[in-house]
């Protein structure tokens, strides 16, 4: 089961991150991946009421990430926390699947009251850099939030929102959408290049092996 959701968050990396090239490399150069990893453990923790041990594992998850995620938050598949330092997710913030989450993003509450208290982030929500969500509000599915914006109301469902507060904004069909990286969209997506992309990624990893090889042949 770990390992079904280690692979499918590796591939939706590569898929979605023209960066990341191999397996190997998301493996172990995508704090994001980390910092998911170990709040699966902390979770664990917290849900076995071991509270303590869970916000220690937690704060482990920090320390070398730079990612803070509270153990009883509850996160869905896939999701991508790209470059991540200063991320905070808070206890109660609930997160779909597929989401795309950038680096300085604060999913945070704006009371000091026991209770839900952090967003609801709906399937394939964009949330931009810097950008603050606060308070027990809901992120329709498929939602934008620009860089920097700060959030404190409901954005329904496939809309864009930006600025402080944020409200949502007219897309001019003239601008290509935004998508983070190669996100998959139903007119743009191009089954051909993303299938390149994964044989590209694959042929850099044989060239590494095979220029390896060559090494120890010639020692
Ligand atoms: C908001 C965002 C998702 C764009 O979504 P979109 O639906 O494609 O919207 P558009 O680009 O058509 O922009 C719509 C309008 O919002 C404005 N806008 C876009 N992003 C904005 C932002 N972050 N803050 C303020 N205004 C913004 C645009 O200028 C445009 O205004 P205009 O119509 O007056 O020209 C995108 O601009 C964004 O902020 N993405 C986050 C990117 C990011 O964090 N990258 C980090 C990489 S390391």
């Amino acid at each position: 089961m770990a390992l079904m959701f280690l692979t499918e968050t590796m591939r939706a990396y590569r898929e979605r991150d023209p960066a990341a090239r191999s397996n190997l490399e998301v493996l172990l150069c995508y704090p994001g991946l980390h910092a998911v990893m170990i709040h699966g453990l902390s979770s664990f923790f917290w849900r076995h009421r071991l509270f303590t041990l869970g916000r220690f594992v937690s704060h482990m998850g920090r320390f070398l990430t730079g990612i803070e995620i509270h153990p009883g938050a509850t996160l869905g598949r896939r999701l991508i926390i790209d470059h991540g330092l200063g991320v905070v997710i808070g206890e109660t913030a609930e997160i779909g699947d597929d989401v795309y989450i950038y680096h300085q993003v604060t999913l945070g509450g704006t009371s000091s009251e026991h209770g839900k208290r952090h967003p609801t982030v709906g399937s394939n929500v964009i949330i931009g850099a810097g950008a603050k969500v606060l308070g027990a509000i809901d992120i329709g599915e498929g939602a934008r939030i620009g860089a920097n914006a700060v959030v404190v109301a409901a954005v329904p469902a496939g809309t864009t929102v930006v600025g402080i507060p944020a409200r949502p904004v007219e897309r001019s069909d003239k601008k290509p959408r935004f998508d983070a990286y190669g996100t998959p969209c139903d007119p743009c997506i191009d089954p051909l290049l993303s299938e390149l992309d994964l044989l590209r990624g694959e042929l850099t990893e044989l060239e590494k092996r095979i220029a390896s090889l060559v090494r120890e042949r010639s020692f």
